[in-house]
């Protein structure tokens, strides 16, 4: 291929615009005359989804070729290790080149505001720093191999519920501290060869078409130089898009789309100077993604990886009386479905064929622990089940210590819905309840992608979290009961008592306007501040050894402040410990939360060993962003650094004087009040709020049709319209329907998972998202035919089934 400023000249206005747009289900365009190639995309971010040529978005995500299955995002996070990310980035780029992908769709390292977000376990932290530091160490361990990245979902992307016409309201302080944060780490420190914008609105446009977003803060403030891709059917006016700074529309075969790009710019409303810088972007994309494939790929030591990195994330909750580690040569009883039926990953377009699975059934069969086996209740259902229960209560009579293998299924926690509470569903709750009342041991091993209110917490002698801990999370869950492993992961998110106790908790996807009143105390940012009590910390987690903390030494140079402190393993067993560093600024006009993470290290300790660590924290990171001078800013004052195994398990800590010669904005002042108790930021307005925000509600353009091509498909309430929404209902049902004939087994278990997000899914979707992101299967001048049915004008709706569908 020639230089991508020798081919802009060459190409065609039709070619530009055709390039702009993708080619279903996950390619470029390419122009053969001039030996422009097109690249393959996967599905990312924790294992590579080679997806079956025929799929699209919405449908056949479970057809996808076997890979390795790492831990997700919410789980890898817990290991506080960057490392890790790393190295399954390096692995997930040799598969990608095994298969001949270009580009792996992730890291998604939007932060988990609320716990009830149904794609929580594809991001990794409430904290901005360790989400960031991970999304680079995984972007850097992909582009080693020369396979390409895209950072998602660009941005705001927090609940799934409305998640096609939703629009998330920040504040900027919010934007660039929190929500915007982690994303500039990554671009900063990782170079990611693309972004992939996010579905919803943010502050008024949608994601698709935010100048504010796209260019001034992606690439004027932060200098990205990749390009920009929508999410798949995230398309609303191509050609604001292009000029807002979106390169290229995905999954694409829209000609419709192409055609606009082209009329724009004969109608000069877009300067054919935006469609050029967008081409070069795809263009340089194209020789940074070349790769070469490869033959073989080892499976196997990327089973291994896949083990190590979920022994490492892995969270111990409780360990009473130290019941855990478990003696080997006892007989124990285990209950529940997840011990045969291990949940390893979260369902939606993740979902990954894994190429190997290692269940706990098969993990204590190869050590030969002696069990007896009851199922509890079925993993495919919600609602009590009588049988399985009852032969549980029968068994566990006899036992002496219970193993209970539960939590969350895909049935509660997916992408395309937001949970509906933090519950664990009824047939497990009523099974834990009695299994109480029996007064035996239980240790519950806990599987999910996020937290759950735990009111039995007390009864349980231990809990082992291993979230969603990947293929062969099996393994590291054996090594880890059975004392071959020491729990060493540490909490990437808090876990409240209740969900009531979560900010603004009853606005949170109540409906498609979200207005993040909460401002930058997002986790524990907020519980800490107002000290409300929560279940279990953020940073926090147990081991079978434990760790001490002594001498603690705070220096200072121009620009990082250096902390050396001790710690020892006081036990006999050799293990892990992640030292953290959380600051507090100083005592000012500026609000801001109690403390904040600004470093972290794990380290290994061997039994009655005492080692130094040293940790830096960045000046840099000290700053706060102030939004009059449009900087991030040093104040001076008392900082106090210190150290500690969780936000709330401080250890050590020292007071430092900075010196600084920036000069907060007095303008900041008017809103610290409303963040300066826990009542105040409850009884923020969504009036003051939206003043603060300075938000204005988009003008709704009048039509004289009742409906749009962006009205949701659940609101299509007239004749025709409420048939359209029962069609596309009906595709997902179909898919259920067949995807329940199957024999039982993993497969069965992916395609209903895909049919159920397929259901969650289309309510929510538009004419236009369906349209957009059906790659071609419903073309466009179908779904304008549905529209004007929808909205009576059979006659109208004739002449587009008649209209000759653009190529
Ligand atoms: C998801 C993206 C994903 C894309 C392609 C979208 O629905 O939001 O994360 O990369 O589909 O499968």
């Amino acid at each position: 291929m020639e230089t991508p400023n020798v081919l802009i000249n060459k190409l065609t206005l039709e070619e530009k615009a055709q390039l702009l747009c993708g080619v279903a289900p996950m390619h470029t365009f390419a122009v053969e005359r001039l030996g422009i190639p097109s690249i393959n995309f996967s599905d990312g971010p924790h294992g590579v989804r080679k997806m079956a040529e025929s799929g699209d978005s919405l449908s056949g995500i479970s057809n996808s070729l076997p890979t390795t299955c790492f831990p997700p995002a919410a789980t890898s996070a817990c290991s506080f290790n960057p490392d890790n990310l790393y190295k399954m980035g390096k692995a997930l780029g040799e598969e990608c080149k095994y298969y001949d992908i270009n580009l792996l769709l992730g890291p998604a390292i939007n932060i988990q505001k609320n716990p009830l977000c149904g794609r929580n376990f594809e991001y990794f932290s409430e904290d901005p720093k360790l989400a960031g530091d991970l999304g680079i160490e995984l972007v850097k361990g992909v582009q080693s191999q020369g396979v390409g990245t895209s950072l998602k979902h660009f941005a705001c992307n927090s609940n799934e519920d409305f998640r096609m016409d939703g629009e998330s309201v920040v504040d900027e302080r919010a934007l660039r501290e929190i929500y915007l944060r982690s994303f500039e780490r990554v671009v900063s420190y990782a170079k990611p060869t693309t972004l992939m914008c996010a579905y919803n609105k943010l502050n008024g446009a949608f994601c698709s078409e935010n100048k504010w977003l796209l260019t001034d803060v992606l690439r004027d403030d932060w200098g990205f130089d990749g390009l920009v891709m929508s999410d798949w059917g995230a398309v609303k006016d191509r050609d604001k898009g292009v000029e807002a700074g979106l390169d290229l529309e995905m999954p694409g075969s829209i000609y419709h789309n192409v055609q606009i790009i082209i009329d724009a710019v004969k109608d000069n409303t877009l300067s054919i100077d935006k469609v050029d810088k967008a081409v070069l972007n795809l263009l340089k994309l194209i020789e940074r993604t070349r790769i070469d494939k490869i033959k073989d790929c080892d499976f196997d030591d990327h089973d291994e990886l896949s083990m190590n990195i979920a022994l490492d994330s892995a969270v111990l909750l409780k360990n009473q009386d130290d019941i855990l580690p478990l003696d080997k040569t006892r007989k124990y009883l285990v209950i529940g479905d997840f011990f045969k039926t291990m949940r390893y990953q979260g369902s939606g377009s993740s979902l990954i064929n894994a190429h190997k699975l290692t269940s706990p059934e098969d993990a204590f069969n190869a050590r030969g622990i002696k069990y007896d086996f009851a199922r509890g209740y079925k993993v495919s259902e919600i609602n009590q089940n009588i049988n399985c229960e009852d032969d549980a209560i029968k068994k566990a009579k006899d036992a002496d210590i219970i193993l209970y293998f539960g939590g969350q299924s895909d049935y509660v926690e997916s992408e395309g819905f937001d949970r509906s509470n933090m519950k664990l569903s009824d047939n497990q709750l009523l099974l834990i309840q009695k299994l109480i009342q029996l007064k035996k041991k239980i240790v519950f091993v806990m599987f999910g992608g996020s937290p759950v209110e735990l009111p039995f917490e007390n009864d349980m002698s231990a809990i082992l979290n291993m979230l969603l801990p990947g293929q062969a999370g099996g393994e590291a869950c054996a090594r880890l009961l059975f004392g071959e492993s020491n729990p060493c992961g540490k909490l990437a998110q808090t876990w409240p008592i209740n969900y009531s106790d979560v900010i603004n908790n009853e606005s949170y996807a109540s409906g498609p306007i979200q207005l993040y009143k909460e401002s930058i105390f997002v986790g524990y940012r907020y519980y800490n501040t107002f000290n409300v009590p929560v279940r279990y910390s953020f940073g926090y987690g147990l081991s079978y050894s434990n760790f001490w903390y002594s001498n603690l030494i705070v220096k200072t140079d121009n620009q990082k402040i250096t902390l050396s402190f001790e710690v020892e393993n006081r036990s006999n067993m050799s293990g892990k410990e992640v030292c953290q560093v959380y600051v507090s600024g100083p005592k000012s006009n500026v609000y801001k939360p109690l403390q904040e993470l600004r470093a972290y290290k794990k380290v290994y300790i061997e039994g009655k060993e005492k080692i130094n660590v040293s940790l830096d924290v960045s000046l840099n990171d000290l700053r706060y962003y102030d939004i009059e001078q449009h900087k991030w800013l040093l104040e001076s004052g008392l900082y106090i650094f210190k150290v500690g195994k969780s936000s709330e398990n401080i250890k050590l800590k020292q007071i430092l004087n900075i010196f600084s010669d920036d000069k907060p904005s007095e303008s900041l002042n008017d809103y610290s009040s409303y963040f300066s108790t826990k009542a105040n930021i409850e009884s923020i307005t969504d009036e003051q709020f939206k003043v603060m925000v300075n938000y204005k509600e988009e003008e709704i353009v009048k039509s004289k049709d009742k409906y749009t091509f962006e009205t949701p498909l659940k609101d299509l309430n007239s004749f025709f319209g409420k048939r359209i929404y029962g069609l596309a209902t009906r595709l997902g049902q179909k898919e259920y329907k067949n995807a329940c004939k199957l024999e039982d087994g993993p497969q069965k278990e992916a395609k209903k998972k895909s049919a159920i997000f397929l259901l969650r899914i289309i309510p929510d979707n538009s004419l236009r998202s369906l349209c957009y992101s059906a790659g071609g299967k419903l073309k466009y001048e179908v779904a304008q035919a549905l529209l004007a049915l929808a909205n009576g004008h059979i006659f109208k709706a004739i002449k587009w089934l008649c209209a000759k569908p653009k190529k």
